[in-house]
């Protein structure tokens, strides 16, 4: 299927505001975004300009004061919650600065996680969860725990399980913020080469400009809006 041109995530009107003690601080002001499908974005801007804001917006997991988001069309605030969390987990991979890998399963077992929750067999799960694990080189490591990985195997491990769904957009907060300049650059290059092969668009908020200079689009957030550089 060839769907280039569609969008995945289209957010329209965004604006959101926090109260801070007696203050109400406008975080986003009328921000809107297209995410066509299998492009890469980085999104940057100074700490506490409303990054993980936007990411978590665009991913569905904070609701916007203002403006709608909708994914592969459909709108995320008018279906219930159940359904959301549905199309989250079929539609979008999610990766952080920390790996949130669960300490007590393997890599195997953590990539698996997301096909389990949504009734994949055991098989199936194991199968792609190996399928993705190899992808980023850790084949010799399925069987290890998190506790037993390096930091930049956790943030490969954290990619594969973004990635193992197929989702259509891959949300990734600094991923490689707590990684040496090194291992950063070859978690980023994974997640780079399997944004294109898998045809998945990828959003990432980023301090590198390295990196961002790497990505098809760039946007700055600044004094709640984003522009394009
Ligand atoms: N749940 C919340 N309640 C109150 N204030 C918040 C909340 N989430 C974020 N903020 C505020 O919004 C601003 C932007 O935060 P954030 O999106 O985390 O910035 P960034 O990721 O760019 O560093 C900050 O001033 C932060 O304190
Ligand atoms: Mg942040």
């Amino acid at each position: 299927m060839n769907d280039k041109g569609k969008m995945v995530i289209q957010a329209t009107g965004i604006s959101r505001g926090f109260r801070q003690g007696p203050k109400r601080v406008q975080v986003l002001s009328d921000v809107s975004l297209q995410v066509p499908a299998g492009t890469s974005m980085a999104i940057v801007g100074a700490s506490g300009a409303g990054k993980s804001t936007l990411l978590h917006i665009l991913g569905g997991l904070d609701q916007p004061d203002e403006g709608d988001v909708l994914v592969d069309g459909q709108s995320l605030w008018k279906i219930g919650d159940s359904e959301r969390c549905d199309l989250r987990n079929s539609r979008m991979g999610f990766i952080y600065q920390f790996h949130h890998l669960l300490p007590e399963f393997t890599a195997l077992e953590n990539v698996a996680m997301p096909l389990l929750i949504r009734g994949e067999s055991t098989t199936e799960a194991a199968r792609r969860a190996t399928e993705l694990l190899e992808k980023v080189g850790l084949d010799q490591r399925m069987d290890h725990k998190p506790g037993e990985l390096s930091g930049g195997e956790r943030q490969r491990a954290a990619v594969a399980r973004a990635l193992v769904g197929n989702p259509g957009c891959v949300l990734g907060d600094e991923p490689t913020g707590n990684l040496d300049e090194r291992t950063a650059n070859h978690v980023f290059e994974q997640l780079l080469e399997l944004n294109t092969e898998l045809n998945t668009s990828l959003i990432l908020v980023t301090h590198d400009m390295a990196l961002a200079a790497k990505m098809n689009q760039r946007f700055e957030l600044h004094m709640g809006s984003l522009k394009p550089f």
